[in-house]
């Protein structure tokens, strides 16, 4: 196999592209029946859920709709205001529409609690967020994603969407990033 710098950073592999693909057919499979009567809008959270994003769309039997939205990262400072502002806005008219917000992975849950509340006052139908990674134990259970696809303890992982500074996000696989990397 050829070795590229990127996978040399790699500390193990946590979900195979085979694991992955698994269970993104299984969850397009549970978002299809739960949506079959609707035509959902699929919002894409940018760049994170781009590669999970494309898989799930894939795995979605029925008539949806595709979005990209990019947010602010609140940061430390933003934390105590309690918002995340749009850096892409929706494209879609979201009036009474059933809205999934598609994201790589939920830490303190913050990210999809804010966007939750920017669309209630957008007058959809419903809001639901679907993750491929629930970092668990880092956020209480009424901040918990509706839907995800595996849970991880807290660790640093990369691939398949995920990065660090913007690289790793084209391995296949979701690894746990070494230490090292970002050790000061
Ligand atoms: P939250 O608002 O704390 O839930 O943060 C969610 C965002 O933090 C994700 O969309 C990721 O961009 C980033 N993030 C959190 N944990 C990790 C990780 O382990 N690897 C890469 N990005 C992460």
């Amino acid at each position: 196999m050829h070795i590229t710098t990127a996978e040399n950073d790699i500390e193990s592999i946590l979900y195979t592209e085979e694991q992955i693909k698994k269970r993104v057919a299984e969850l397009g499979k549970e978002l299809s029946e739960i949506y079959k009567d609707s035509t959902p809008v699929m919002a894409c959270v940018l760049k994170g859920a781009s590669v999970f994003y494309t898989d799930l769309v894939r795995a979605f039997n029925g008539h949806m709709l595709f979005d990209f939205i990019s947010v602010s990262s609140y940061g430390q400072a933003a934390k105590s205001s309690g918002k995340v502002s749009f850096k892409k806005d929706f494209d879609n008219d979201l009036k009474g529409k059933d809205v999934i917000i598609v994201e790589d992975i939920v830490d303190t849950g913050l990210t999809l609690k804010y966007l939750k509340e920017l669309l209630a006052e957008r007058d959809v139908k419903s809001v639901k967020t679907v993750a491929l990674l629930n970092k668990y134990e880092c956020h209480p259970r009424d901040l918990d994603t509706d839907y995800f696809g595996f849970k991880i303890e807290n660790q640093f992982v990369v691939g398949y969407g995920l990065d660090y500074a913007g690289y790793y996000r084209n391995l296949p696989y979701i690894g746990v990033l070494k230490k090292s990397v970002y050790a000061d």
